[in-house]
């Protein structure tokens, strides 16, 4: 039986593999292509008689795909069972015929109204127990199993219809796959929680240990006990380690649904065609590296909707550097290939405010996705809408139907430039040899994140400024940067930074010493190794599976009020810290790279640095505003090695891909870059303004 059992896992594993392998997505986009740009179409928000002339000024102003359907489902189906492509065939030819492809999506974000009149248990119910309602999109629990019955039957139909079709590009699953920042409670999400606990503990013993319930008499007899913790529905905290399962389980979900409709689907397409799904990047609820189940992830990105200050007086009509830099780095490291599904195509309606982006900056955010690596950008639309929920969001086209918008006229121009691009492009061009030197990863676990922000400790606390601190200075140093998992193998990045990375084992610790000893730079910081993978505190002293790595104790850590600012010296220079303090206690061959000199610590160890095989080990105990002591220590780290690095400023990014150079400017002064004299700018100039790029070839 047992024999059976592991052949049976070994036939599993091959077969996974083989799946794996044989959607190895690079496939899919001829390198020579460098990045296609096109923009999304609804045909079925416009009359008929305008189809043709849309579509047609698609092509016109040289769109190379287009993206339909997927909020769709009322027309696809707009009766139980029955059927309709025949709109769509006919919007489809209507591209075909003038030479654009389409990327077909299904359309399970937005169900018709009779299946929630016939079903309103399919309904997804939010944390203050309020059931949401027909009349928007994602208001359903994918956790349903009536819901998810009715999606495999129309995920049969639309792949039966057009999945031996060329003229479809590509799929999209669903859009922004989540529920906006929200998570599902409906009684379908508490069985399917609980069905993923039984499968992950086998017993509530089990699950008693791992959530540690004996702690307020939380503990459980049987599994039917158990609800998705609400911190609505609870007097005080929540077991962290029940949280964490829960958000561990609802990112499972949307991979399991996301699945679903990928084996359906492949059953009816051509190889050819590939098969995603849209994330945005920032949100936490669906995790973009626990989506195993399709050929790549896509994301989407919006930056200037009055959250993002940016850099300088006019960021806020540009974002974040970052903001892009982070998505690419994050999603293309998933599995080497991405593209960007949507992309802001100007003013925006649902922001906090909805400011213009500045004239330039859509421009510079397409060549920085290209910069990234994408193999395509779509811009989200290509008309205004002139009714419905978005009725102030720009497109390509104008309100008039007809005339391009001012960020319409940004894509066009790059659209053109792209095509310049292409013939400049060399099969052989390497990655150049000082660029390639300082490869860093950045390790990120969502875990970490969801774990922290379960359990804060102090409200200044906020992971993804931390993990950005050290991912702005590795920009600024002009680093390529892997956003990976720990999946990945170590062993290619010279450095590698892994920001407050709290939960762990001894066997990432061992890889982490390997990598050291065979020549790696480790560079770990603030709350590293409390936990384990379950969320518990270790029975040994304050972080210390981490101790003979770092070479340093971790004696404590302290937390000020926001109006109170702790002080640090390293060498000659003077740092200020407030959100978190690690007080570090060196081993002996460790050196201090830092010290506190304020608080009753004042003289203890903040940062140290120890060598260790052929590699190092640095460890950071503050989490500052400013980020100044991180980018020191970074510096210091990356010199010792011998690794050469850039000093751009804040919102200046310059990557390498395919051959060419590219630089954007978010920061609010002009920027010159610095080139060797036979290189040649082959768009936009070296002087870059704010808002601008420069493509140029070395
Ligand atoms: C995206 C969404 C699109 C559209 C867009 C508006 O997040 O996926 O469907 O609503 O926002 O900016």
């Amino acid at each position: 039986m047992k024999n059976l059992n592991s052949l049976l896992l070994a036939i599993i594993a091959l077969v996974n593999l083989q799946r794996i392998n044989a959607q190895s997505a690079d496939r899919f986009f001829p390198k020579a292509d460098l990045m296609t740009i096109g923009s999304y179409y609804y045909p079925e928000q416009w009359p008929r008689q305008y189809w043709e002339r849309d579509i047609k000024k698609m092509a016109e102003v040289g769109f190379d795909f287009t993206h339909f359907g997927e909020f769709a489902w009322s027309f696809i189906e707009p009766e139980d069972g029955k059927f309709d492509f025949s709109w769509l065939d006919e919007a489809v030819e209507l591209s075909h015929k003038n030479g654009i492809k389409v990327i077909m999506c299904t359309s399970t974000p937005t169900p018709p109204a009779w299946m929630v009149q016939k079903h309103p248990e399919i309904l997804m119910v939010n944390a203050e127990g309020r059931t949401m309602q027909h009349g928007s999109r994602q208001h359903i629990s994918w956790s349903s199993p009536v819901y998810k019955k009715y999606v495999e039957r129309m995920v049969e139909a639309i792949g039966k219809h057009y999945g031996k079709d060329t003229r479809i590009w590509g799929w999209q699953l669903d859009n922004e796959p989540s529920h906006y920042g929200q998570y599902d409670y409906s009684p379908a999400a508490q069985i399917s929680f609980r069905k993923w606990l039984q499968a992950k503990y086998k017993t509530v013993d089990k699950l008693n240990e791992a959530w540690g319930t004996a702690f307020w008499s939380i503990r459980y007899n049987n599994f039917e006990q158990v609800l998705i913790p609400n911190q609505k529905e609870l007097i005080a905290q929540p077991s962290p380690h029940a949280v964490l399962d829960f958000k561990r389980f609802s990112a499972d979900e949307a991979n399991e649904f996301l699945g679903l409709q990928y084996n359906i689907l492949r059953k009816h397409i051509l190889p050819t065609q590939w098969i995603t799904t849209n994330l945005m990047p920032e949100h936490v609820e669906v995790d973009p590296t626990r989506i195993n189940s399709l050929d790549f992830v896509t994301y989407t990105k919006y930056l200037v909707a009055g959250y993002d200050k940016g850099t300088g007086p006019q960021g806020f009509r540009m974002g974040s550097a970052t903001s892009i830099a982070f998505a690419n780095d994050l999603f293309r490291s998933l599995n080497g290939t991405t593209g960007v599904m949507e992309l802001q195509p100007g003013q925006v309606n649902w922001g906090k405010f909805n400011a213009q982006p500045l004239p330039g900056a859509v421009r510079m955010w397409i060549w920085h996705a290209f910069a990234g690596g994408n193999k395509f950008v779509c811009n989200y639309r290509f008309k205004q809408p002139l009714t419905g929920g978005e009725q102030y969001h720009y497109g390509i086209i104008g309100t008039d139907g007809v005339t391009p918008s001012t960020s319409g006229l940004e894509y066009i121009k790059v659209i053109n430039e792209i095509n310049t691009l292409k013939k400049h492009y060399d099969a052989n061009a390497t990655m150049p040899p000082a660029y390639k030197k300082r490869w860093t990863a950045v390790l990120y676990n969502p875990d970490n994140r969801w774990e922290m922000d379960n359990q804060p400790q102090t409200n200044q606390w906020d992971f993804m400024a931390h993990l950005k601190r050290y991912y702005v200075a590795l920009k600024q140093f002009g680093a390529p940067v892997d956003v990976i998992t720990e999946e990945k193998d170590f062993s290619n990045y010279p450095v590698m930074v892994a920001p407050a990375y709290q939960l762990l084992d001894a066997n990432l610790v061992a890889r982490w010493k390997q990598y050291v000893q065979n020549g790696g730079h480790l560079v770990l910081s603030s709350r590293t190794g409390q936990k384990d993978r379950t969320g518990k505190l270790w029975e040994m002293k304050w972080a210390e599976p981490i101790y003979d790595l770092i070479g340093a104790k971790v004696s404590f850590y302290d937390l000020l009020p926001d109006s109170v600012q702790g002080t640090i010296k390293a060498g000659t220079a003077n740092y200020k810290w407030n959100n978190w303090a690690d007080v570090l206690e060196p081993m002996a061959g460790t050196e201090t790279w830092a010290t506190y000199t304020n608080q009753y610590y004042a003289g203890k160890v903040a940062v140290t640095h120890r060598k260790m095989g052929r590699g190092t080990v640095t460890y950071v105990g503050p989490d500052t505003d400013d980020g100044a002591l991180e980018k020191a220590v970074l510096a210091r780290v990356y010199m010792q090695a011998g690794i050469a690095i850039e000093d751009y400023p804040e919102g200046v990014m310059v990557d390498w891909r395919d051959g060419f150079w590219v630089g954007v400017n978010y920061s609010g002064a002009a920027y010159n870059v610095a080139m060797p004299a036979k290189g040649k700018v082959l768009i936009g100039s070296k002087t870059m303004q704010p808002a601008s790029v420069v493509v140029w070839k070395d």
